[in-house]
């Protein structure tokens, strides 16, 4: 057994002594998009800091914390605050909350995130169904030997986020009345933004969305096997020729303000999943 499956059991074996629960759904909420936990009937809520090789949050607009519960009467587990890279982590650390979730029953994840928009069509406020992704962050979580009872060597990428899924986010949109836009994401490392030479390159191969997360969590669930479905909020317009000073609290705030449509649109998803 590898070291990173005996971590893997050991967290899941602490959880087990707090809630018997077994989500069928996993959901990672982005920066300034956690009021999706709200709306979630808490069965049990457990802090990051409590549960065995789990890292800490260290960026401020994130909570950590675990939230089990029920949401559109499926059982969900919820990661209130997510690790990006930048913040020091190894991939394997950013993604260990994935393993993890997979072994406490998870078979879909939902992952969303605060994106830059490349795309001319797109504007500050708008969301994104991720179709595909673009990996520039110059890491891997799967780099190092691979434990076979997790995942094969060589994950299939073809459909990194499910089709059926895509489709079913579109069709819930439709059904409320919210715009939704698709495309591909590009995750960078960051934690600087991105120059104006840098957006026309990455708008040039092929990117709609720029951030700083999901792709690592996406391969990892890809790796084990999970189904997924992304979302990306347009929180700033990243075009070179007209490109703004974006502050953080700006691309927090439009997140906030457009997260209740992504929350009705998630909910909606995971009702009819
Ligand atoms: N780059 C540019 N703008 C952004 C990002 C990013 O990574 N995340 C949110 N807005």
């Amino acid at each position: 057994m590898t070291e990173l499956r005996k971590r893997i059991d050991e967290a899941v074996r602490f959880i087990r002594t707090k809630t018997p629960m077994e989500p069928s759904t996993g959901i990672i909420l982005g920066t300034g998009l956690g009021g999706l936990a709200r709306e979630i009937v808490p069965a049990a809520v457990i802090d990051y800091a409590e549960i065995p090789h789990f890292p800490l949050s260290t960026v401020e607009s994130h909570n950590g914390k675990l939230i089990f519960g029920a949401l559109g009467g499926k059982n969900v587990v919820a990661m209130q605050g997510r690790f990006h890279y930048y913040e020091g982590y190894s991939m394997e650390r950013v993604t260990f909350p994935v393993r993890v979730m997979k072994f406490l029953g998870v078979r879909t994840l939902l992952i969303s995130n605060a994106a830059g928009g490349m795309n001319p069509q797109f504007s500050r406020g708008s969301i994104m169904v991720i179709t595909d992704h673009i990996n520039l962050l110059g890491d891997n979580p799967l780099i190092g030997p691979n434990d076979d009872t997790l995942g094969p060597r060589f994950p299939d990428m073809s459909e990194p986020y499910a089709r059926d899924l895509i489709a079913l986010a579109g069709e819930v949109a439709l059904d409320l009345k919210i715009r939704i836009e698709r495309g591909v994401f590009v995750a960078v490392p960051g934690p600087n933004l991105e120059t104006r030479a840098e957006y026309r390159f990455l708008r040039f191969i092929g990117a709609d969305a720029v951030g700083m997360s999901t792709v690592p969590e996406n391969i990892v669930a890809n790796h084990m096997g999970l189904r997924v479905l992304g979302f990306s909020i347009i929180t700033d317009e990243c075009f070179p020729d007209s490109l703004q000073v974006a502050k953080v609290e700006d691309i927090i705030a439009v997140a906030g303000k457009t997260e209740p449509h992504l929350t009705a649109i998630m909910k909606g998803v995971v009702e009819r999943l």
